[in-house]
């Protein structure tokens, strides 16, 4: 294949330019999400290979650190929550270890004495989702694709059950058997699909702050998240801190309030987040669902594709997703844990217009 790439600003330059780049099925494992819970080990266990494969192609490293998780509580309430928690992950037969404060210590000393329990979490990883669009942005053109950054795409072009490419702002049309929407958050606004062709993805508001220490890497190694933050090392000096979870739709701004709480949460665990550089702070919009699971694979009308409503997951979905999308390309079958995530299960959602 000879795939077009059309991004209407930099690729990678909106909810991944944002993204946190954990890649977390068990921290994030939740009640009642088994299907998903399949989906997001499944694209865990491919994340390694898939890393090993764009770097060689780019010939720059993707920015995955293997760098383990732990969960902690700092006050009785999370860790009586943490308990059921690791009570939950035992039962899905998830590796998570609990660790007295001590422990947790040992193992990342910058931690508060505060904290009362902690989970470790040694298969959750990390990448620097920035590095990692680029790096995929290069391999693209490096194996034959072309990414056209700045080109905002006007509409779908649909001729009877079929698509047959997309009109571009400028007015140039490119005529293609298969079209995937991956437009993140905006992927309900593609114009040209009749109502029936469309799914329903809202914009999930999250705030974040990026964070530099001037000592260099080293004050934290693993990831380490509570339930109100999570605190991700890139592996040099770099901290993201994150974040919100807000309805706000299209809303992007930066509050005081936000900054405030994560920073607080986060000084409440690693006090030495008080010492770090703000670099940046930043919203961005996660691409929701009704049950905030992702949309991939084959859509309601021929050579139409979907790969939308990744949710908190979209980076670490991004090697089952490319498999998905591919093998809908093909007309082959997708991978058995992605089955249930196609876009046929919102057929009778409506969408608004
Ligand atoms: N997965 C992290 C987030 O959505 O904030």
């Amino acid at each position: 294949m000879r795939p077009l790439v059309v991004d209407r600003g930099a690729p990678g330059g909106a909810t991944t330019h944002v993204a946190a780049g954990m890649l977390a099925p068990v921290s994030e494992a939740a009640f009642g999400e088994r299907a998903l819970l399949e989906l997001n080990l499944a694209a865990a266990g491919r994340w390694r290979a898939w890393a090993d494969e764009v770097a060689a192609a780019a010939g720059v490293d993707a920015g995955l650190r293997e760098c383990g998780t732990l969960l902690v509580a700092r006050d009785r309430d999370q860790a009586e929550a943490l308990e059921r928690e690791l009570a939950f992950r035992h039962e899905c037969g998830l590796r998570a270890e609990r660790l007295l404060p001590s422990q947790a210590r040992d193992r990342e000393p910058a931690l508060s004495p505060a904290v009362r329990l902690g989970l470790d979490v040694p298969g959750d990883h990390a990448v620097d989702a920035r590095r990692l669009a680029a790096a995929l942005a290069t391999a693209a053109q490096r194996l034959g694709g072309r990414v056209r950054a700045d080109t905002e795409v006007a509409e779908l072009l649909v001729d009877g059950d079929c698509v047959r490419g997309v009109r571009l702002a400028a007015g140039e049309v490119v005529e293609t058997d298969a079209v995937v929407v991956a437009a993140g958050p905006w992927s309900g606004m593609v114009a040209g699909l009749p109502p029936a062709a469309q799914v329903p993805v809202r914009p999930v508001k999250g705030q974040t702050l990026r964070l530099r220490d001037p000592a260099g890497a080293g004050l934290l190694e693993r990831v380490v998240r509570s339930e109100e933050m999570y605190l991700v090392p890139l592996g040099n000096g770099r901290y993201v801190l994150g974040a919100t979870v807000e309805e706000r739709g299209f809303d992007t701004a930066v509050t005081a309030g936000a900054v405030h709480d994560l920073l607080r949460e986060a000084a409440e665990i690693v006090p030495g987040v008080l010492e770090l550089e703000v670099e940046e702070v930043l919203a961005g919009l996660r691409p929701g669902t009704p049950d905030n699971a992702p949309i991939l694979g084959p859509g309601a009308l021929g050579g139409l594709h979907w790969a939308t409503g990744h949710y908190r997951h979209g980076v670490l979905l991004a090697p089952v997703t490319g498999a998905t999308v591919v093998a809908g390309i093909l007309g082959e079958p997708p991978p058995p844990e992605a089955a249930p995530f196609a876009p046929a299960r919102f057929a009778s959602v409506e969408v608004p217009a």
